[in-house]
């Protein structure tokens, strides 16, 4: 057990999640920021972590978990008030006398991203690095993830309904991104300001995502190319919030100009880690491809 403290925010969540866990398993102590006290809290106090509930819009709360702190990893949802957030993070982590800040942003972050969220991540990498912190800013394509929840299963066989066109990412699974988030808060000086694009190992396109698919699962999967329009309703329709609506239909935009495209060794250069292929995604998540995913695009809306 070392003397740093890592404070991972997020730690309900996908790429915060697996953090909290690497970290411990390397002896780490990790303290877990989460929203409230539930089953998964609990899980993560049973893991080992510390835990701290706060909401990274309440000043007072962040700075009650920073307290002590080495190295923290800010990781906000695609909802409103990132850019509070981050001022909160980044005011609390410097009272603190916090050494480093991984920051997740996202590919499509820029100053003119037609994205309201892609906007203010590149904003929130700007403003971390007006500060005195160490700085890493982690922006990955679209994961891996998202091959579950846009997942519909209809009659045996799978299919993807997404406005993606013909353009090409290579997806990257929030296991590997930890690896690069748990190297990064233990070593941060090398990559002070630094700003890492993240991918898996192989481009695709979505005809060829769905084949590598079908290659594991053992039945057709077929890419229904859907317009950007119908995508936008049908998320609407789901309940999905305007701003997270505004923000994927603008990235779908971005993704058939090729902003999400390209494949690099980031995960491996800084991570340590092989990325996973999308056949190795899916077969560590088959369970996830028996049933619909929750968002998924089903063909009745056409
Ligand atoms: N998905 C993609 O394809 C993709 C691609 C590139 C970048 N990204 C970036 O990835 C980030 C999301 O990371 P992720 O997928 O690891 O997270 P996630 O699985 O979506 O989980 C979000 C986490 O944030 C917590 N949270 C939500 N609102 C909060 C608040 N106000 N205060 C404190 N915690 C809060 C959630 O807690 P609860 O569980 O309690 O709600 C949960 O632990 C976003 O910034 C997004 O831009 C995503």
């Amino acid at each position: 057990m070392t003397d740093s403290l890592y404070l991972i925010s997020g730690a309900t969540g996908k790429t915060g999640g697996g953090t909290v866990k690497l970290l411990l398993e390397r002896g780490h102590r990790v303290r877990a920021m989460v929203r409230r006290e539930d089953e998964r809290s609990r899980a993560l106090a049973a893991a080992g972590a510390e835990i701290a509930v706060a909401d990274l819009h309440d000043l007072n709360g962040v700075s009650a978990a920073m307290r002590g702190v080495t190295g923290a990893y800010l990781c906000h949802p695609i909802a409103p008030s990132l850019i509070e957030a981050t001022v909160n993070f980044a005011q609390a982590a410097t009272d603190a006398g916090v050494r480093s800040v991984v920051d997740m942003s996202q590919i499509s972050a820029r100053r003119d991203a037609g994205s309201d969220a892609a906007r203010q991540h590149w904003l929130s990498e700007r403003l971390l690095d007006r500060t005195g912190l160490l700085t890493a800013h982690l922006r990955p394509t679209f994961f891996a993830e998202w091959l579950t929840t846009w997942w519909e299963l209809r009659d045996g066989e799978g299919y993807l309904r997404l406005p993606f066109g013909e353009g090409r990412h290579a997806p990257i699974a929030a296991a590997d991104q930890s690896h690069v988030i748990a190297a990064l808060l233990t070593d941060p000086e090398p990559h002070d300001r630094a700003v890492y694009t993240l991918h898996g190992p192989v481009e695709l396109d979505h005809h060829e995502i769905a084949a590598a698919m079908a290659a594991t699962l053992g039945f057709p999967v077929h890419y229904e190319p859907i317009s950007v329009d119908e995508f936008a309703a049908a998320m609407t329709a789901r309940g999905l919030s305007p701003h997270l609506v505004q923000h994927l239909s603008h990235v779908a935009v971005d993704y058939r100009n090729g902003v999400f495209a390209g494949t690099n060794d980031n995960v491996e250069r800084v991570g340590h880690r092989v990325p996973q292929s999308v056949g190795e995604f899916v077969t560590a998540h088959k369970d996830r491809f028996d049933l619909s995913g929750p968002n998924f695009v089903p063909a009745e809306s056409c």
